[in-house]
């Protein structure tokens, strides 16, 4: 064990973990932050029980929850007395077992129906998706900030994740020598398409793909771009790492998204899975993959139509 515990914490934790079901459930939050009522489904045990076992490894600091709107979100805890023994304890898990492969399946077809809900919703909005974003993004600040990021360097290759109708990929068209946008949503690659086409910018594309596993050499990459994506993603911190291991060294990687907020709508009518992001959060996530955080913006919040006032974030992350 990498830190030492006290006899308590450990007696605690251990306690906590000793029973097949939390050791369950440790398994499956170790791959992605979820509610009670997807741990609910995965386990196929009621929502008593779940929440029971969750309350007691709460208390244990194995977990940790955080509300969000009306959500409230468990994740294993990274941080507190028990944050490196909830590691080792989740090392020690087998890799093979067949009710922990049967959880991971069944969280797997949870990501799937997230992805088709999200996808649907970019379907159904493709060709409006330049006008929604104009309600609730303060455009034209985040995107002045975003070129400032990156003024200082010179671009051979941008990559734009999630990249939609290609805004991105736009902006950044003039400062780079070549730029490429990856999206899962084929109608929203299809304006991207013909905006990039109409506006003459030859010096990018974009492609059909996944970027939770980017078809992108490692250490080929100057620049990789996550605007207004991550609050759609079941798991961030993997998009980020994957982001950062595309990166040269002394690459950068610019991520913009809302700081928490309670505008539910976005939730219920945007297909958000995640209400915004703080500091911290996303911070720690870019050290992780192994780069640093070189910069912090809040920009300017704008009126949204769910009459909440949002704020935006620019972080940029450098690898080393
Ligand atoms: C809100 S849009 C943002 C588009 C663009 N970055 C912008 O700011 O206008 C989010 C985009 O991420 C894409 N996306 C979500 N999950 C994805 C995934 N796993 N792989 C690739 N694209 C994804 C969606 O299809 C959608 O086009």
């Amino acid at each position: 064990m990498s830190e030492t515990v006290s006899l308590n914490s450990l007696l605690t934790a251990l306690r906590a973990a000793a029973e097949a079901t939390r050791l369950r459930l440790l398994a499956i939050l170790a791959r992605n932050e979820l509610t009670v009522t997807e741990l609910t489904r995965i386990m196929g045990q009621s929502q008593p029980r779940i929440s029971r076992h969750l309350k007691l490894m709460c208390e244990a600091h194995l977990l940790h929850r955080h509300q969000e709107g009306s959500w409230v979100l468990y994740g294993i805890a990274d941080s507190g007395p028990a944050a490196h023994i909830v590691q080792e304890l989740i090392s020690l898990l087998p890799d093979e077992d067949h009710e922990m492969d049967r959880d991971a399946q069944r969280l797997q077809s949870i990501q799937r129906e997230h992805m088709r809900a999200a996808t649907a919703y970019f379907e159904e909005n493709a060709r409006a998706w330049d006008d929604i974003r104009k309600l609730y993004v303060a455009e034209v600040e985040v995107e002045k900030a975003m070129l400032l990021a990156i003024d200082d360097m010179e671009v051979s290759y941008l990559l734009d994740l999630g990249t939609g109708t290609g805004r991105v990929l736009e902006i950044f068209s003039p400062s780079i020598q070549r730029g490429l946008g990856i999206d899962l949503s084929r109608e929203m690659l299809a304006v991207a398409r013909s905006k990039l086409e109409s506006s003459n910018i030859t010096n990018c594309q974009v492609r059909y793909g996944n970027i939770y596993g980017l078809a992108v050499d490692s250490g080929s990459v100057d620049v990789v771009t996550i605007h207004h994506v991550l609050h759609f993603l079941d798991d961030p911190a993997a998009v980020i790492k994957e982001a950062v291991r595309t990166l040269k060294s002394g690459g950068r990687v610019l991520i913009v998204d809302f700081a928490p907020h309670h505008v539910e709508t976005l939730r219920e009518v945007h297909a958000h899975r995640r209400l915004g992001f703080s500091d911290d959060e996303v911070n720690t996530w870019l050290h992780r993959a192994g780069a640093k955080s070189l910069a912090l913006h809040h920009l300017s919040t704008k009126q949204s139509d769910a009459a909440d006032q949002l704020v935006v974030t620019l972080w940029v992350g450098q690898t080393h």
